[in-house]
């Protein structure tokens, strides 16, 4: 277990800059209007670079006299509004599926709820002399080894690899790890393989959790950037499921589909018991989402052109991608997200030969997963490529890396 004063350590970006410290970067050779001359690429953060629409600007100076006012912790009655409405006719849910009152919460992104959902779920004396248990998938999000680790837990990371279809299967746990599990961190499509879940493994896993007493968070912040069809989320199987929230949470926010990350705007909605609990943790350690950025986000929510505008370029770069790339690195076009996931035999000395070379940055894979029982880091081989440029770019890059690797 790592020490909660630590949390930088699960910081990949942090192991990066270590990686590449003293290693001048090349010059890429890449002529593109959207990269200044020689200034370097940088695939490694998942930052959409494209920009939101012009009326988030206009939103905010409208209610800029919101200012003066503090962030109430429930937004505003036409925020849960507009995110409920687009739940209901994204997933076809029935009306009134969700009380906004007791199922609903702004976030500042998904992020903080993410975080917040470990301290709100796991006790820090359950009372059993055990240690609480929160399960990820492997690789993973930084921010649930953090958060897990700050909630006093044991992070148990599960695979999910090639061989399972980058998902990993909690059901397939030894039951005494489930009896002490509180949480579990499920993501789909999936933060790096894209690999995106059935309705089916959904309720496998909505099912496991009520039986043994759990919750997921059902990490669904990519959920509108979709290759081909739109993934299923997790209330679409609490529908089928008879269409209560009883053990989920289920997160989305507006950077991705919006390509607003700096907003800072999302949402979570799901056990009224446990966004209570989320609730009370964001009243005492969060700012809250201030209003004029629940103005913009609302108008966001409302509309569906530029999310769909935003979908169509993530796939012309995945179009690139296959282009450029064949069936090299084991590459194949992900369901979703915007994440290439690539074999390349060893990504730290790829992400260095990458940045000497021309300036790439890439994130080596490693740094997104844990050492598994054998002592072997899954991530070793692969690195991690964030596909938020245009297609020129995108397809510069990769003819570069290709060549280079
Ligand atoms: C898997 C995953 N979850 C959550 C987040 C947090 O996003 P935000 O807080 O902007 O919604 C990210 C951001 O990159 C992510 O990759």
């Amino acid at each position: 277990m790592t020490d909660r004063r630590d949390l930088q350590a699960f910081h990949p970006f942090g192991r990066l800059n270590s990686l590449l410290d003293g290693v001048p970067a090349g010059h890429s050779g890449i002529d593109v209007p959207e990269l200044a001359a020689g200034e370097p690429t940088l695939l490694s953060v998942g930052e959409p670079q494209n920009q939101p629409p012009a009326f988030v600007a206009e939103e905010i100076a409208r209610a800029a006299a919101d200012w003066s006012r503090y962030p109430p912790p429930r937004g505003t009655g036409a925020y849960a509004k507009a995110c409920l409405a687009w739940l209901t006719q994204r997933y076809g849910l029935s009306a009134g599926m969700i009380d906004p009152q007791r199922m609903f919460l702004p976030l500042a992104g998904t992020r903080e709820g993410l975080f917040f959902a470990a301290l709100a779920t796991t006790p820090a004396d359950p009372g059993t002399g055990e240690t609480p248990v929160i399960l990820m998938p492997n690789p993973f999000y930084h921010v649930y080894a953090g958060a897990a680790a700050a909630a006093g837990a044991e992070a148990i990371c599960v695979p999910a690899t090639r061989e399972n279809g980058f998902l990993p299967d909690y059901g397939a746990l030894p039951p005494e790890v489930l009896a002490r599990t509180t949480l579990c961190y499920y993501c789909s499509p999936a933060n790096p393989q894209g690999a995106v879940a059935s309705l089916a493994q959904l309720q496998d896993l909505i099912a496991l959790a009520r039986r043994y007493g759990f919750t997921v968070a059902f990490d669904e912040c990519y959920a509108e950037i979709y290759t081909e069809t739109p993934p299923p989320g997790a209330l679409e199987a609490a529908a089928a499921l008879g269409g209560t929230l009883d053990n989920m949470l289920v997160f989305h926010s507006l950077s991705k589909r919006s390509s607003a990350p700096g907003l800072r705007c999302g949402f979570v909605v799901g056990d009224p018991r446990q966004i209570r609990a989320i609730e009370g943790l964001l009243r005492v350690g969060s700012a809250g989402v201030p209003l004029p950025v629940i103005a913009a986000g609302t108008r966001l929510w409302q509309e569906e052109s530029h999310a769909k505008a935003n979908r169509a370029r993530y796939q012309a770069n995945f179009t690139v991608a296959e282009r450029v790339l064949g069936n090299r690195f084991g590459f194949r076009k992900p369901a979703g997200g915007f994440f290439l996931w690539l074999d390349v035999g060893d990504g730290e000395s790829a992400a260095v030969t990458l940045w000497r070379e021309a300036g790439i940055k890439v994130l080596p894979g490693a740094y997104m997963c844990a050492e598994d029982a054998a002592g072997d880091n899954p991530g070793t081989p692969y690195i991690r490529i964030a596909l938020v440029y245009d297609a020129a770019l995108t397809e510069a890059a990769l003819a570069r890396l290709g060549e280079i690797l």
